[in-house]
């Protein structure tokens, strides 16, 4: 079986679980261990299948470096999972744009490199997807990775908040360049707002009334750095509207992030709290925390995705991959229930074409 090629944009945190996870899973064939996965095989793709062949940063302790270098570079403080050898994937430059604000621009240390020519690299790295994992404050440059994807004929994984899968403008430009894109804004495996929607389906399907709930997190990865400044009303607006969605009934609902903490590393805590009413009004209270660490919290998934969209380009589809963006992403082009999004990816993985 033909590798997948996968391009990254952003060799940050998400970066560096992804590429610690292809190797810490690479033995993981038909029959052997492959605990912390939401699928081993899927559409007959192992993680194995998985190559990541070329990557893009601006950072200059990643830039000039081969990747197994730059992913344990700062600021990047996701865990060390395994030992990294060599992976002869130099870590190209790409251009600044919006890729920093204001609170991590202290953070982030530009490299005077010279810039790579993007679609070139992925022509000549024959890239087929291109991975974007820029800070979700970075706008303007995830934009112009999306442009770069379509020039190169390279599927866009959008992973960020920023909408271009979700956006009817942009997904018209990935038909007529006859690409996939899928997006927007990865959802986690063990993720705060899975949590949230699936808690509050399960109290309402049991006949409760709910009135407010909230759920807020802080954490200590340099992304929430960027969500502070940049992207608090974006991920609250993407986050409430998909936690209401799992309400049959209007509530008073709040989701979204609160702050940055820095000694938390890449660690984040969520919090939730439910109020609600059951059986003759009788008023009931829920408080939970949940503690997670982040990046490797978007690892299952995203090997998901990459393997889906390997589909999608197998069966020569175009623009948004519908069944692809509602079970990985918090913002997809169209929300659906938890149970329906997990139907519709089976059936799409498993369709006879
Ligand atoms: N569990 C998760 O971590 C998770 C879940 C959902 C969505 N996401 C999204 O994934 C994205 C990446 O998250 P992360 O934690 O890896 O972020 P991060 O801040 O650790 O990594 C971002 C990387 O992008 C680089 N960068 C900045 N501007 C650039 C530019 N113009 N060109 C190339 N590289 C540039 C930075 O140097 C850094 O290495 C974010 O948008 C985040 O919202 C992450």
């Amino acid at each position: 079986m033909t590798k997948i090629r996968v391009a990254l944009v952003g060799v940050g945190n998400c970066a560096s679980a992804l590429a610690q996870g292809l190797l810490f899973y690479s033995g993981s064939g038909k029959e052997m261990n492959s605990i912390g996965l939401r699928n081993n095989l899927l559409g007959g793709f192992g993680p194995v299948d998985v190559e990541i062949v070329a990557a893009f940063d601006i950072d200059e302790r990643k830039v000039g470096k081969d990747l197994s270098e730059a992913i344990f570079a700062e600021p990047n403080n996701a865990p060390k999972l395994v030992d990294m050898p060599l992976s002869n994937v130099v870590v190209n430059k790409g251009p600044v744009m919006d890729g920093l604000g204001e609170y991590t621009k202290n953070v982030v240390h530009v490299s005077s490199h010279s810039e790579a020519n993007v679609p070139l690299v992925l022509k000549e790295s024959d890239a087929e997807i291109l991975l974007n994992l820029l800070p979700s404050g970075a706008v303007e440059a995830s934009r112009w990775y999306a442009e770069q994807s379509m020039v190169a004929g390279c599927a866009f994984v959008n992973a960020t908040p920023i909408f271009i899968a979700s956006d009817p403008g942009w997904v018209k430009k990935f038909e007529t360049a006859e690409v996939p894109v899928v997006g927007d804004d990865l959802i986690d495996q063990v993720g705060a707002t899975t949590l949230h929607k699936t808690l509050l389906g399960l109290l309402s399907a049991n006949g409760v009334r709910i009135t407010q709930t909230y759920q807020l997190d802080v954490g200590g990865g340099t992304e929430s750095l960027d969500t502070l400044e940049r992207t608090k009303d974006v991920k609250r607006v993407v986050k409430t509207k998909s936690v209401e969605a799992s309400l049959p009934y209007p509530a008073s609902v709040v989701a979204g992030s609160t702050d940055y903490v820095d000694f938390l590393q890449n660690r984040r805590d969520s919090y939730f709290w439910i109020k609600g009413t059951y059986f003759c009004d009788v008023p009931m209270q829920m408080d939970l925390k949940l503690s997670t660490v982040d990046a490797p919290n978007a690892g299952s998934v995203l090997l998901d995705v990459i393997r889906a969209v390997k589909i999608a380009r197998e069966r020569k589809m175009k623009g948004a991959i519908l069944p692809v963006c509602a079970y990985a992403f918090k913002h997809p082009p169209q929300l659906m229930p938890l149970d329906s999004a997990e139907k519709s990816f089976a059936e799409f993985v498993n369709e006879e074409v």
